[in-house]
């Protein structure tokens, strides 16, 4: 009750600046979905193109084990990217500010997005693989800057909300490119150059919305009074937060699933993947609503003990398939004869993604931002999204063949870190709901803080001047 009347009051300051500066912070989040997403329904048409090159290239068609090198590493350079950038976000966002930060960074995604889009018509694997890498880097930063930015200029009664929606858009991206990349809208043999091309459109409107988003209040604080320093160290907190998101092996399914489901036997195995979207941003969605009441630890508890008990399912589903055909899973199998079975890994995978989205995919994000007192943030959530990417990228390069060596039981090594995380929630992650950023820190710190309490200034100075009403400025 008392969370639903924080709340309430919360929802009255969402001015109108507060409004449009989350809706364009988050369009980078958007991207970061997208680019996630859109190369997975297209899988065979871009492999198909990468074939004709290397016919073209060295008459002869390209081999089975250089096709899914080149393939992995087109899906997964992406996350090198996001790794490498992620790791400047302290640096960048101090150097320039979080707002310039955002606005410089879209540089990154038009060249990303122009190589990827060019790929084709130049004849070049290289260029896309680039391209990959650019976007990634593009999204590396983004997945710094926002929930930073977000948190920052973020009424306290609503941090959690809205730091969610940095999520809400990552599984909106990924689900509008999972719909783009149907056949017969852009995952064509002639179209998918304008696929992955298209991510230039919201970096487009983001740059045209970022002047009139108010730089966050609390950079500009730091600047003005370099007074501030960091206490405490949760860094292994975040990090093994960051750590569970990714090595829940969510990726596994949002790169590959429409391979994952047309070996389960599943029908339409490109629609099951859009259908795997669409429980993501549902229950996103979900979670916005539970965080603010139910609190994120035991968001995280729940979603972290979902997946595992959908790994289990899925392998179990996954085993006994492979039984009954007879063959390993890492082969086709026409499988007519159980199709309750291939139903079976499709709600356990819904499920897997569905429990995600309820604690581990928004909850690690926006967390580190509240996990750390000003000064130490941007550094914090540089390594902790260093962590992260670095994870991205082992499940995106190594998912193919960890599948092919252990067949239908690879969902049982998420299933056993799942299990390991959710034991290391339960006894090291605290509850941050309600506190202010001040509170969480002073619970880490031995001593009282020497400082001031920066959210009781900041919220006088802010209630003074109403700056997200439109003045912008802590002056
Ligand atoms: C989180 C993860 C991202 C993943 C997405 C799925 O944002 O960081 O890697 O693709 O959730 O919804």
């Amino acid at each position: 009750k008392a969370a639903g009347a924080s709340q309430l009051a919360g929802l009255k300051t969402v001015t109108g600046t507060l409004a449009l500066s989350v809706f364009t912070a988050v369009l980078g989040s958007f991207q970061f979905g997208y680019n996630i997403g859109v190369i997975n329904a297209p899988q065979k048409i871009i492999e198909a193109d990468y074939n004709a090159t290397w016919v073209h290239r060295y008459g002869e068609p390209i081999p089975t084990a250089t096709l899914t090198t080149l393939w992995s590493l087109s899906v997964a350079i992406f996350s090198i990217g996001g790794m490498i950038s992620s790791f400047c976000v302290g640096v960048i966002s101090e150097w320039l500010g979080r707002r310039k930060a955002m606005l410089i960074n879209n540089l990154f995604a038009f060249i990303g997005g122009g190589l990827m889009g060019m790929a084709k018509i130049s004849r070049s694997f290289e260029m896309m693989i680039l391209g990959r890498f650019v976007i990634g880097a593009y999204c590396g930063l983004a997945s710094g800057l926002v929930p930073m930015y977000v948190g920052e200029i973020a009424p306290t009664s609503l941090r959690g909300a809205l730091g969610t929606l940095h999520q809400l858009a990552i599984v909106t991206g990924i689900l509008i490119a999972q719909v783009l990349g149907l056949e017969s809208l852009l995952g064509s043999e002639e179209l998918w150059p304008v696929l992955v091309g298209v991510t230039v459109l919201p970096t487009v409107l983001q740059m045209a919305l970022l002047p009139f988003c108010p730089e966050s209040p609390r950079f500009l604080y730091i600047i003005r009074c370099q007074e501030l320093t960091g206490r405490q160290e949760p860094i292994i907190i975040a990090i093994l937060l960051q750590l569970s998101q990714q090595l829940s092996g969510v990726n596994a399914i949002f790169y590959y699933s429409t391979s994952i489901f047309q070996k389960a036997g599943v029908q339409s195995p490109v629609y099951a993947t859009i259908g795997a979207g669409v429980v993501n941003c549902a229950f996103t969605v979900v979670s916005l609503f539970l965080v603010e009441r139910t609190g994120r630890r035991t968001l995280h508890m729940l979603g972290l003990s979902g997946m595992c008990g959908c790994a289990i399912v899925m392998t179990i589903a996954l085993a006994l398939l492979a039984i009954m055909g007879g063959m390993a899973i890492s082969i086709h199998v026409p499988l007519d004869s159980v199709p309750w079975m291939s139903y079976i890994s499709m709600l356990a995978i819904f499920g897997f993604v569905a429990f995600f989205e309820v604690g581990p995919g928004p909850i690690p994000w926006f967390f580190v931002a509240e996990l750390f007192s000003q000064g130490p943030r941007p550094a914090a959530m540089a390594v902790a999204g260093f962590s992260n990417w670095t994870a991205n990228f082992i499940i995106g390069f190594g998912f193919q063949y960890l599948a092919e060596l252990c067949g239908p039981y690879v969902f049982l090594i998420f299933a056993v870190l799942l299990l390991f995380f959710l034991i290391f929630t339960f006894f090291r992650v605290p509850e941050t709901r309600g506190k202010t950023f001040d509170q969480i820190s002073t619970s880490f710190s031995q001593h009282p803080p020497a400082m001031m309490d920066l959210d009781m200034e900041l919220g006088k100075r802010s209630t003074e001047l109403d700056y997200l009403g439109g003045e912008g400025s802590l002056d």
